[in-house]
């Protein structure tokens, strides 16, 4: 049956698959027909993704890693195949409002949301573990690269970081035929926006202020990720994708 959005056959690595978006794409991916390598920490909700996956289980795999281990990442990288497609969704959110954020707290947020991933992708390129045709996809967000918000400055700097060095990766890359796009999502239903900083109610408050009065789900970030991956896009690279249900517009 004619899918321009097939990813049938492909390799593709998924950073941050234990968890929300990354396994959302993970999943989504393997129902398109692509060969998973899945990444993450937590043995337990790694596995829960990969019995998800569909398909043959013999042609994915799944990678415990903590991606801020430099040592152990360049290490790894000799064992994994050439991929057509690499997604690094891995991340952490921060609250800190300005005064209080120390170099640290910086580091540690720089660290997991932009070095590891900018890292990764670096070593992937430089030991030819990129297919010619790959495309690399990265997780940004509105916040940083559009707006931001109290208590998220160091957070939003991180994406703002992301999506820059993305087009200056893409420009690199693109003789090469491997292209560089990077999603920008608004707020999404997963882990990451509950925690001790905001409340249930002002989760809901803010939920009011989104034109389609909700946020995304993990699976409308994971359509997004697959028009990157497959051949539909082979004329696209260093693009941002807004995917927030209008809220930057308003
Ligand atoms: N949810 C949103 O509203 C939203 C909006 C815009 C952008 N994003 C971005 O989308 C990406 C995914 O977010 P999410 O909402 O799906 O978050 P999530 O549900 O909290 O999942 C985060 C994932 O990142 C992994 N991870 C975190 N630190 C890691 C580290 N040091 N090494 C290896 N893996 C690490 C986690 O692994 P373990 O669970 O195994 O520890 C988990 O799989 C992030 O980059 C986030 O900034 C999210």
């Amino acid at each position: 049956m004619y899918n321009p959005f097939s990813l049938e056959g492909k390799k593709v690595l998924v950073t941050g698959a234990s968890s929300g978006i990354g396994k959302s794409i993970a999943i989504e991916c393997s129902k398109l027909g692509a060969h998973l390598t899945i990444v993450g920490r937590n043995q337990e909700r790694l596995n829960e993704t990969f019995i998800s996956l569909d398909g043959d289980k013999n042609n994915h795999n799944q990678l415990l890693l903590e991606l801020t281990d430099y040592e152990r990442l360049e290490f790894s990288i000799k064992e994994l195949p050439v991929f057509d497609g690499v997604v690094n969704c891995a991340g952490i959110g921060t609250t800190n409002l300005f005064q209080f954020l120390t170099r640290e707290k910086m580091q540690h947020v720089f660290d997991v949301n932009f070095f590891s991933p900018v890292e990764l992708t670096r070593l992937l390129i430089k030991k030819k573990k990129i297919a010619k045709n790959g495309s690399v996809v990265f997780l940004s967000s509105i916040d940083g690269p559009i707006n931001s918000h109290i208590g998220n400055s160091s957070y939003s700097a991180t994406k703002a970081a992301l999506a820059a060095m993305a087009k200056g990766m893409a420009v690199e890359l693109a003789p090469k035929n491997i292209r560089v796009n990077y999603l920008m999502p608004g707020q999404t239903e997963t882990p990451l926006i509950h925690n001790e900083f905001i409340t249930e109610d002002q989760l809901a408050l803010d939920m009011e202020k989104y034109p389609m009065k909700r946020y995304g789900r993990p699976e409308e970030i994971a359509y997004a990720a697959i028009y990157f991956l497959s051949d539909v896009s082979t004329f696209t690279t260093g693009a941002g994708l807004v995917i927030d249900g209008g809220f930057t517009l308003i």
